[in-house]
């Protein structure tokens, strides 16, 4: 990266796929240089991408599970200050809690939550310090319902939809602005990451990540507090809002049991 650049700087966490690999585009197209990061060496051939589209880019291999990639990514930026921070990294982990792994457990804790917030504090830091920034953080319309066999995901996506609207709340005059993107299902390689691909969720037809990338843009360049991407996710939170948490978690069980597929 041109460390004169005068275009704005915009960290995006998990932009070698999906949604991030869409806001990242979408940062590239709207004169943003750009710290990318995720965690496999696919990032860099994303890198090349949204050097494609104009922008200086620098591209983290690091874990973001751990302080130590967040740290590396961090000094990416070479002290350059940060205008947008998007921190959308995030994995699921499907099948029976009592099944699973718990290293593996543990891992989407660390990324969806540890992780994302130790970052978001760094650079929310300095943003405060300057008076001026914009945090998108993806949270999902899972954080609204008990996530009957992708239980650990969905409390993460609890705790970040909270924490968003906390932080947000804190922040308020300061310049500093939070936005949670709130996606519904999406077509992105979440679900194959996550074990999930014998389930109705897994393998029915889902948004389209470059439409929810740039509804959470256009939501994070006004200011606003939160953003559910689609009608019919909206019209699913409105829903969720009003009806018993074990009435949803059976649900739920619809749509991510394994073996739901074959019902479809
Ligand atoms: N797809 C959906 O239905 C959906 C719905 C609501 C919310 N979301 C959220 O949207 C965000 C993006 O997911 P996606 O759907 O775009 O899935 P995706 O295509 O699997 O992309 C996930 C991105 O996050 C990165 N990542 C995951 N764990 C990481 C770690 N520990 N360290 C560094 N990078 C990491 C991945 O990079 P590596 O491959 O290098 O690890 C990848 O770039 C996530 O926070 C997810 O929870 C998704």
């Amino acid at each position: 990266m041109t460390p004169s650049s005068t275009r704005p700087l915009a960290i995006v966490t998990g932009a070698s796929t999906g949604i991030g690999h869409e806001l990242a585009k979408l940062c590239a197209q709207n004169g943003f240089d750009l710290v990318v990061a995720a965690d496999e060496p696919e990032i860099r051939q994303a890198a090349d991408t949204f050097r494609g589209l104009g922008a200086s880019v620098d591209a983290v291999e690091a874990d973001l599970a751990t302080l130590e990639g967040v740290d590396r990514l961090c000094e990416a930026t070479r002290g350059r200050p940060v205008d947008v921070l998007m921190a959308n990294a995030g994995h699921g982990l499907g099948r029976d809690f009592l099944d699973q792994d718990f290293e593996d457990v543990r891992h989407v804790i660390d990324t969806n939550i540890t992780g994302t917030i130790y970052l978001i504090q760094r650079a929310g830091r300095e943003m405060r310090a300057r008076g001026q920034g914009r945090i998108l953080i993806t949270g999902s319309i899972a954080g609204f319902m008990p996530g009957t066999f992708h239980a650990v995901y969905n409390g993460t996506k609890a705790f970040v939809d909270s924490f968003s609207f906390a932080l947000r709340a804190e922040l308020k005059d300061t310049g500093v602005t939070v936005t949670c993107l709130m996606p519904g299902a999406t077509e992105t390689e979440f679900f194959e990451r996550a074990d999930m691909m014998d389930t109705k969720v897994g393998t029915m037809k889902k948004d389209d990540p470059a439409d929810v990338a740039k509804t959470g843009f256009d939501a994070m360049m006004r200011g606003d507090g939160d953003v559910v991407s689609g009608w019919k996710n909206k019209l699913q939170t409105a829903i969720a809002a009003v009806t018993p948490a074990g009435i949803l978690a059976e649900q739920h069980r619809k749509m991510a049991e394994p073996g739901s597929a074959e019902k479809n």
